[in-house]
């Protein structure tokens, strides 16, 4: 083999070598950015965020009783199963009166639990307490968040669920 044509061999291979790092450099750079973009787009990707969910009639709750009722997530991904449900704190105010609190602690977002005997809401996470309203007895949490309630069709409780933000 001459010079000439190992010089070539040489050339030809370094050629690939480099358009071979060029193609694995821009695969490494979408598999990177893709799931970045999606997460900054998602936000307007979204189906509306706020979203009423039938809890029950309005008969199936007691009045004066809080009890937690399940509800769907306004904007469950496709893959999220179990995970898309979640809950609210619903307590029957009146004949036709209700009252929704969110299940997260505006801490930092662990589920409160609600005490009938002393009327409050715990947080298991930091020690916050907050009283029936919702309004903040101790602990480093804010006031509990609430969401709209209304009577839809007669006798259909239902909570418009919004996406939670905590501080
Ligand atoms: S998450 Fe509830 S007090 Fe911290």
């Amino acid at each position: 083999m001459s010079d000439e044509s190992v010089a070539e061999e040489v050339q030809t291979r370094r050629k690939f070598l480099s358009r071979l790092s060029l193609g694995l450099s821009g695969l490494a750079a979408a598999v990177v950015s893709v799931p970045i973009i999606a997460y900054l787009l998602s936000p307007l990707l979204r189906p509306a965020l706020q979203v009423w969910r039938d809890v029950g009639t309005v008969d199936s709750f007691r009045v004066g009783a809080t009890v937690e009722v399940a509800i769907e997530e306004p904007s469950p991904l496709p893959w999220a199963g179990q995970t898309a449900l979640t809950a609210v704190w619903l307590r029957r105010a009146g004949a036709r009166e209700f009252i929704a609190f969110a299940v997260n602690c505006t801490h930092l977002g662990c589920p409160v639990n609600w005490r009938a005997e002393a009327q409050l809401f715990l947080c298991p996470c930091h020690g916050g307490v907050y009283y029936a309203d919702g309004t903040v007895a101790g602990g480093p949490p804010q006031r509990l968040l609430r969401y709209d309630v209304r009577i839809a069709d007669g006798d259909r409780v239902e909570v418009l669920t919004r996406p939670l933000t905590f501080t």
